[in-house]
Formats: C-alpha cells, sequence, structure tokens
C-alpha cells in the first residue's frame, strides 16, 4: 500500500529532518515494505536517502525563471526530488489553482518522469447537491489529466474531511472509489481525517490502495503505526 504523509505548512528543516530520521529507524525496525512518501514544506525539503520518498507539495510549472515565490524544477532537483502533490484541495480552494493550471504543473512534472499525486474531492455543497453534480465536480478534476501516466497516484479527498475529523461512511468511500476506479487504473488513495484510529477500516477497503494523512500525519508515531497498520492488513 501507499502511506502519504502531507506535512503541509508545519515542521521546520530542523523538525523534518528529525521526523525523516526518526521514521527511517522505525520503519528499518518494523521492516515494511508499504510505500512511504513524505512531503514537507518547501523551505524543509532535504535530500534523503532510504525507504522513505520525499516529494513536494507545490512546484512552479518551469525549470526556473521570472515567477516570483515559486520554486522550479531545478530547485527541486537540487534535492533529488522527483515526486509532486499536485490538486490538492488547499490549492485549488484556499490558493485558487485552476484546473488549467493543474494541468500544466501536471504535464510539466510528467514529461520529467515524475511521481505525481494528483489529488481530486468534493466540497460539501457539491456532496449535498447529489450524485450526479458531485460526480460531475469530480470528473472535471479529471479534465485533462493524462490518466495513463504510469507514476500517477490519485488521491480522492473529500474537501468537508481535510482537517475537520468528518468522513464520509466506509460504504460511501468504497462506492465512490469504485466509481474513481473505472475512470483510472492507478492506485488510489484515501484522504481526508485518516488518523490511527480510523486508518485500519479504511485502508481494508477493497477500492482503496492507501492512504494521504495530514494532520495525524504529523506526530511520527502515528505516522508509523499507521504503515504497520498497512503491513498487517497486506499480510492476510
Ligand atoms: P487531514 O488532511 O488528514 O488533516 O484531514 C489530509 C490532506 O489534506 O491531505
Amino acid at each position: 500500500m501507499i502511506i502519504a504523509a502531507n506535512l503541509k505548512t508545519n515542521l521546520t528543516r530542523k523538525q523534518t529532518t528529525e521526523y525523516l530520521n526518526t521514521l527511517e529507524g522505525l520503519i528499518q525496525t518494523s521492516k515494511s515494505t508499504q510505500e512511504v512518501l513524505v512531503f514537507p514544506a518547501t523551505s524543509s525539503l532535504i535530500p534523503h536517502a532510504g525507504h522513505i520518498i520525499v516529494g513536494a507539495q507545490n512546484a512552479y510549472p518551469a525549470v526556473n525563471g521570472a515567477f516570483t515565490g515559486e520554486i522550479g524544477a531545478e530547485h527541486l532537483a537540487e534535492f533529488g526530488i522527483t515526486t509532486i502533490l499536485i490538486g490538492h484541495s488547499e490549492r485549488r480552494h484556499v490558493l485558487g489553482e485552476s484546473q488549467e493550471e493543474l494541468v500544466k504543473k501536471f504535464n510539466f512534472y510528467k514529461e520529467l518522469g515524475f511521481k505525481i499525486v494528483y489529488c481530486v474531492g468534493e466540497p460539501l455543497s457539491l456532496r449535498e447537491a447529489g450524485e450526479e453534480a458531485m460526480m460531475e465536480y469530480i470528473d472535471a478534476q479529471y479534465e485533462g489529466i493524462d490518466l495513463s501516466y504510469e507514476n500517477l497516484i490519485i488521491a480522492y479527498e473529500p474537501v468537508w474531511a481535510i482537517g475537520t475529523g468528518l468522513t464520509p461512511t466506509l460504504q460511501d468511500i468504497e462506492e465512490l472509489h469504485a466509481k474513481l476506479k473505472e475512470k483510472c487504473s492507478a492506485p488510489l488513495l484515501y484522504g481526508g481525517s485518516v488518523k490511527v484510529a480510523n486508518a485500519k477500516e479504511v485502508m481494508a477497503l477493497k477500492s482503496v490502495d492507501g492512504v494521504l494523512v495530514g494532520g495525524a500525519a504529523l506526530n511520527v508515531n502515528d505516522f508509523n503505526a499507521m504503515i504497520n497498520i498497512a503491513q498487517e492488513l497486506e499480510k492476510k
């Protein structure tokens, strides 16, 4: 399974280094074979060798240039980063990234062969508007994305479940994931208020290939516990 931590705007470089070193040690001890991704804040990116794959939460679709406040591909290359998160709801809804901009990022980093975790998910108003409106909204987030890209991972994260402690029912997750699986055969993660207490039941769902964890991943022992839960589930 794929277990990913989105550290968002948390943990300084020093704290991130400690986090990664601690997690590497825990994984070495448990001999976990799960795919583990960690996305630190941009200024906390560090070169990292080991089991954990460190990725970027964002980057501009250019090698370098006049894009104030952004970083480009050469800044990621300096840290050996070849994994990126694109389409996270906070970038879509708080930072106002459009589907068109996301497609540009996707295509640029696809050309460079990056592993791309591409996020989709509906706000509460769309979930409440009914199945058809909700699926139309989610379908639009797939527009322009090469769904046959070999290094693609999709993360379904309902916006209303992110950082709120709310989650869809297990049945809702399973049904929606099954629909999304019909659109694309890439691994499909669930994200939105995943924590140690619910990780097992979520990851046990047939159409869930892993989880993208925000708040609950900030505690390295909790994140490691979720990696161990994935390992246990795979053994069965
Ligand atoms: P959360 O965030 O686990 O804190 O809900 C998930 C995410 O934003 O990826």
